[in-house]
C-alpha cells in the first residue's frame, strides 16, 4: 500500500515525477521545452504552492492560475488533446507514488480545473 499525500515534500515528489514525463512527452513536451522559456526554479515552487493550497488546506498560492494559460494560449491554442495528455501524465505521476483521499482529490481537482481551463481557452479562441 502506498502512502497518501501529507506534506509539501510529498507534493514536490509527484510534481518532479510529473514534469519528468511532461518534458519527454511527444504531444505536450514541446510547450515546456521549446515554446516557453521555463524558469523552473521559479515555476516549481509556484506549482507546489498551488497544490499545497488545494490539498493541504494551506493558502500559500496567491496568483490566478488561469492568467498564465491565457498568455500561453496566445502562443499555442491549448487544444483538447493537450489537456488529455497533461491529465494522463498528472494522474500517472500521482498514482506512481501515492494513494488515498488526498491523492484522489489531486486527480479530481486537476480534472475539474482542466475542464474549466479548456472551456475558457476554447471560448477565447472562438472569439478571435
Ligand atoms: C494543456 C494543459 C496545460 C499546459 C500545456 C500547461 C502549461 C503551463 C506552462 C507552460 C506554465 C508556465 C507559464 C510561465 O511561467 O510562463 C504553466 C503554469 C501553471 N500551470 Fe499549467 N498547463 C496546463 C494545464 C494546467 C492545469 C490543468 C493546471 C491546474 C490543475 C495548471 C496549473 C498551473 C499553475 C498553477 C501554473 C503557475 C501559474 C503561475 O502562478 O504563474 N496547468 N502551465
Amino acid at each position: 500500500m502506498k502512502p497518501d499525500i501529507k506534506t509539501r515534500a510529498d507534493i514536490e515528489k509527484f510534481i518532479a515525477n510529473f514534469y519528468d514525463t511532461v518534458k519527454a512527452d511527444k504531444t505536450i513536451g514541446f510547450i515546456f521545452t521549446e515554446l516557453v522559456q521555463m524558469n523552473w526554479e521559479k515555476h516549481i515552487p509556484l506549482i507546489v504552492d498551488f497544490w499545497e493550497t488545494i490539498l493541504l488546506d494551506h493558502p500559500v498560492y496567491k496568483n490566478n492560475a488561469m492568467d498564465a494559460h491565457f498568455i500561453l494560449n496566445k502562443k499555442v491554442p491549448l487544444q483538447k488533446k493537450y489537456f488529455t495528455s497533461w491529465l494522463l501524465l498528472f494522474n500517472i505521476a500521482v498514482d506512481d507514488l501515492f494513494e488515498g483521499e488526498k491523492a484522489t482529490l489531486a486527480k479530481t481537482r486537476a480534472k475539474s480545473i482542466a475542464d474549466v481551463m479548456f472551456f475558457k481557452m476554447e471560448n477565447t479562441n472562438q472569439a478571435l
